[in-house]
């Protein structure tokens, strides 16, 4: 007899390691896609966002744009609400800002504070930014408001995402 036959035992020990691991794989294998499917699979949609404001509309004075989009989080939709302030520069540029404060994230207001007129104010601690988004010294926001990427189709505003801007 060779010193290399395989005992009915070890081959019995093989088998079902062979047979109990695929089992396995078949049960885990469609469990394992169900929770990467979603993540894995392409959108097709534009990172823009239409809006319904129309450029041509759009004046010195901060204006609040509000605009919608379909949020995939893996398997979780949901829709999803934001806000922009845009105005148009003095160099005729669009100026879209995100209205979530820097400091703690609360919401700004365009104008809303009698003793602070034409600059952004922001309730929670009593932060302002300048018309440009600029914070202003001494309030506790440490940085601008970020700036909405946008580009402009059939007149109608598009936002990308909010973007930080350089601390001033
Ligand atoms: S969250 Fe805006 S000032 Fe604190």
């Amino acid at each position: 007899m060779s010193k290399h036959r395989v005992s009915r035992r070890q081959f019995l020990s093989y088998t079902l390691t062979g047979v109990g691991g695929f089992m396995a794989a078949s049960i885990m294998m469609p469990m394992v896609r169900f929770a990467v499917d979603p993540v894995l699979k392409a959108t097709g949609e534009s990172d823009y966002i239409p809006t319904e404001a129309k450029v041509e509309d759009i004046g010195t004075e901060p204006t609040r744009v509000d605009f919608s989009y379909n949020q995939k989080d893996a398997w979780y939709e949901s829709q999803v609400t934001e806000t922009a302030w845009v105005y148009k520069q003095e160099n005729g540029e669009l100026l879209a800002m995100s209205p979530i404060c820097k400091h703690l994230g609360c919401i700004v207001d365009w104008n809303s504070n009698e003793e602070y007129p034409n600059q952004f104010f922001c309730p929670c601690h009593a932060g302002r930014y300048y018309k440009n988004g600029v914070n202003v010294p001494g309030t506790p926001p440490t940085a601008p408001l970020d700036v909405y990427d946008y580009k402009i189709v059939d007149g109608f505003l598009h936002f990308g995402a909010p973007q930080p801007r350089e601390r001033v």
